[in-house]
């Protein structure tokens, strides 16, 4: 509903009355979709200023440090939800009674195996494929396993799917690193919490058992939660836009796994070890700082910064509480480690950092849990991408069940050539 006008005029001359719609909190929006009948397109590339679309799952206030999914604070669902928790209240809208959380909880689990050909689909790999690769491919594939319940426009098809998507990522994740370092996969355990039963298929070999540590599985629980949705960030975006089209969902999630591969978004917290990496050991860390304030080095400090956060990242204070916690129940001692908490003291404390606004983001501190922890390097997008899909899939969700949706198709500036004379190619 339009709450009042925003006229936009041209040399004097008003051509469009625009309605400005509010929402339930956030900045308000200018409703520009009759501008291009004026003969205007609005110009916002990397989209600093535009709302792609009306949602209710997750709010951000970037000044303010504001996280919510469905209205709940991150840090109360961090804290005292469990993953399979904020799953289901981001794809139904509010927290499960016990019954609704104990069915949620049979339904994933009953979904964690994938079908035996899928396993065929690794044998494909090259052994040094990225997990990420295996990821992308793998999720696409799954379509070919679904033909009868991909209709999108089917409520409860769409929410089958969703559950399938989020029992499965796991299993698939995991097969990729046993892939990728020559051993069995491992199946589920049913027994066996999301977080557990992770950690089973990732760590545990036909030779011995392996007892899950409950330090690492809350830490992994809380990474997953930290991770679940974060509103219309790219990969999300991505996911939307591949939607728009009527693309099945295991298609869509497949795009939101490639956009999110990417360093400057979930990619960072591969990114940030493989600096600390580089940066080596304490002596450097002020060399590294001095490369990234350097206007003529495009060094950045990767796990730094955030298009929306300006003052801190909620996530980040959890999981900061999260990464000291773990470094000391699990008395981890490693110079990367060392390495990076001086990186964090130094930039917390540089003026530079301090007035471009730069906190270390959620992906400092969980690329330290995970490389605490023993997971490789290699799998730290794929775990952030395991833990994302159930926000793409609401998104998606929400977007087909919206009425009126239509593709999307953004415009653009044209600044190529016009109306040149071909000349065939014998002539030239
Ligand atoms: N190290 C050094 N300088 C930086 C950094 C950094 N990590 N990030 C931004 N800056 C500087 C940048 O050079 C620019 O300076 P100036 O105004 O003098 O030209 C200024 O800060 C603003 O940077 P920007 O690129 O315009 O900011 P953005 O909002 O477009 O980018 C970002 C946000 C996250 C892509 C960026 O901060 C970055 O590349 N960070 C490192 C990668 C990273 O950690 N990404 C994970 C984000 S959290 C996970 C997720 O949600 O995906």
């Amino acid at each position: 509903m339009a709450d009042s006008k925003a006229s936009l005029s041209i040399d004097g001359n008003v051509v469009a009355d625009l309605p400005i719609l509010k929402g339930s909190a956030g900045n308000d929006v200018i409703d520009i979709r009759t501008l291009g009948g004026a003969g205007y397109f609005t110009y916002d590339p990397g989209f600093l200023a535009t709302a792609s679309c009306e949602s209710e799952i997750t709010f951000i206030d970037g000044d303010k440090g504001v996280l919510q999914h469905r209205g709940y604070p991150i840090d109360s669902l961090a804290k005292q939800a469990d993953y399979l928790e904020v799953c289901y209240i981001l794809l139904n809208g509010s927290a499960p009674t016990k019954a609704q959380y104990d069915e949620f909880t049979k339904i994933i689990t009953n979904h964690t195996m994938v079908h035996e050909k899928l396993v065929h689909f690794f044998h494909g790999f090259l052994p040094d494929a990225h997990p990420m690769a295996m990821l992308c491919g793998v999720v696409g594939a799954l379509s070919s396993f679904y033909h009868s319940d991909l209709d999108i426009n089917e409520p409860d098809q769409r929410m089958r799917s969703a559950h399938r998507l989020i029992a499965k990522m796991p299993t698939i994740a995991a097969m990729a690193y046993k892939y990728s370092i020559g051993q069995p996969f491992v199946y589920p355990r049913n027994d066996l919490s999301y977080a557990e039963n992770f950690l089973h298929m990732l760590f545990s070999v036909p030779a011995e058992e392996y007892v899950v540590s409950p330090t690492v599985a809350r830490a992994m629980d809380r990474i997953f939660t930290l991770h679940a949705d974060h509103e219309q960030n790219a990969s999300t975006s991505t996911v939307r836009l591949a939607g728009s089209s009527g693309a099945n969902p295991y298609a869509c999630i497949a795009a939101g796994v490639a956009s999110l591969w990417g360093p400057a978004h979930g990619g960072a917290n591969e990114a940030c070890l493989t600096m600390l990496e580089e940066i080596g050991s304490l002596d450097r860390v002020d060399e590294f700082v001095a490369k990234a304030k350097d206007k003529s080095d495009p060094f950045r400090l990767m796990g730094f910064g955030h298009r929306v956060y300006k003052n801190f990242d909620p996530r980040a204070t959890v999981m900061r509480e999260t990464c000291h916690e773990v470094l000391s129940e699990l008395g981890i001692k490693d110079p990367l480690l060392d390495v990076a908490m001086a990186l964090e003291k130094v930039a917390l404390e540089d003026p530079y950092f301090i007035e471009k606004k730069l906190y270390p983001n959620v992906d400092f501190y969980s690329g330290i849990i995970l490389k605490a922890i023993g997971i490789p390097t290699n799998m730290f997008t794929v775990i952030f991408a395991m833990s994302r899909t159930v926000g793409w899939i609401a998104h998606w969700d929400e977007m087909l069940g919206q009425p009126g949706q239509k593709i999307g198709r953004p415009r653009q500036k044209y600044t190529g050539e016009i109306d040149r004379e071909f000349v065939p190619l014998s002539d030239r």
